[in-house]
């Protein structure tokens, strides 16, 4: 694991020894040295798309914004771009064959991404444009430790294409949201927002374009607070969703 972490985060320590040193209480005589590594916060990332969010992602863990660690990318698209990223990491990427249906997972699949995300010992499940609505044994198997990226502030324009929505609503304001996952269609509780502007002469790719560079800023952020124990979740009520002010991890 250690050695993974070197492969694919270059920047950190070249030993990969960068965990914290623990002594025990009552002095250092005849202690034994117990080296953590800092980033066990173990994220199984799913896609079907680019991966755009999962770079952005895999990119602030790299520099240390992020404290956790990418333990598998798993997609429902043999050539999904997200998979060749990850691949390109040396990060575990594998394709699941999604089977009949063509906006869930049938019955073998769910059970094959949840054993795979159980193998892998993830803590938290991050959908990263994964396309396919996520049904009863897998919301089970991984209970509030699933999350969302939405383009649009939610409860606003759920479902599909929701920048092409937002602009023909004719909304002034629209942006990013981070969510639980719930059996709804991006109903679970929000962990954090972000705002983008309606320019006046957007067409819907500008604007889902600033939208995407916006998610690319509120995922690691969320990701980070998740990580960091930062967010408490009560009913929809979630509190220290995101730090705001400069630094890595915060929103500006
Ligand atoms: C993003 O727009 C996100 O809001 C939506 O899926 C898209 C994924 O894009 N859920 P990418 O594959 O991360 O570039």
């Amino acid at each position: 694991m250690i050695a993974k972490q070197t492969q694919a985060q270059g920047s950190q320590s070249q030993t990969g020894l960068s965990g914290r040193v623990a002594l025990p209480e009552g002095g250092a005589t005849g202690y034994q040295v117990r080296v953590t590594t800092p980033n066990s916060f173990r994220l199984g990332i799913l896609g079907s798309g680019k991966g755009s969010n999962f770079v952005a992602l895999a990119d602030a863990i790299a520099t240390g914004a992020v404290p956790a660690e990418v333990a598998v990318v798993l997609s429902d698209v043999e050539d999904a771009g997200i998979l060749a990223r990850a691949r390109e990491r040396g990060l575990p990427a594998s394709f699941i064959a999604p089977g009949k249906f063509r906006t869930k997972l049938d019955e073998a699949a769910e059970a094959a991404f949840v054993s795979a995300l159980q193998e892998a010992r993830v803590d938290l499940v991050v959908l990263a444009g994964f396309m396919r609505v996520l049904k009863g044994e897998f919301l089970r198997a991984f209970e509030g430790r699933i999350i969302n990226i939405h383009p649009s502030l939610l409860p606003s324009f759920p479902g599909l294409a929701a920048w092409r929505q937002a602009l023909e609503h004719g909304v002034k304001v629209t942006g990013c949201t981070v969510h639980l996952v719930d059996a709804g269609v991006d109903s679970g509780a929000i962990l954090g927002q972000l705002a983008v502007p309606v320019l006046d002469d957007d067409t819907p790719e500008t604007l889902h374009q600033r939208i995407h560079a916006a998610e690319h800023t509120l995922y690691p952020a969320c990701v980070a607070a998740l990580a960091r124990g930062e967010m408490q979740v009560q009913g929809r009520r979630v509190r220290a969703a995101v730090r705001h002010g400069a630094g890595p991890g915060t929103l500006p």
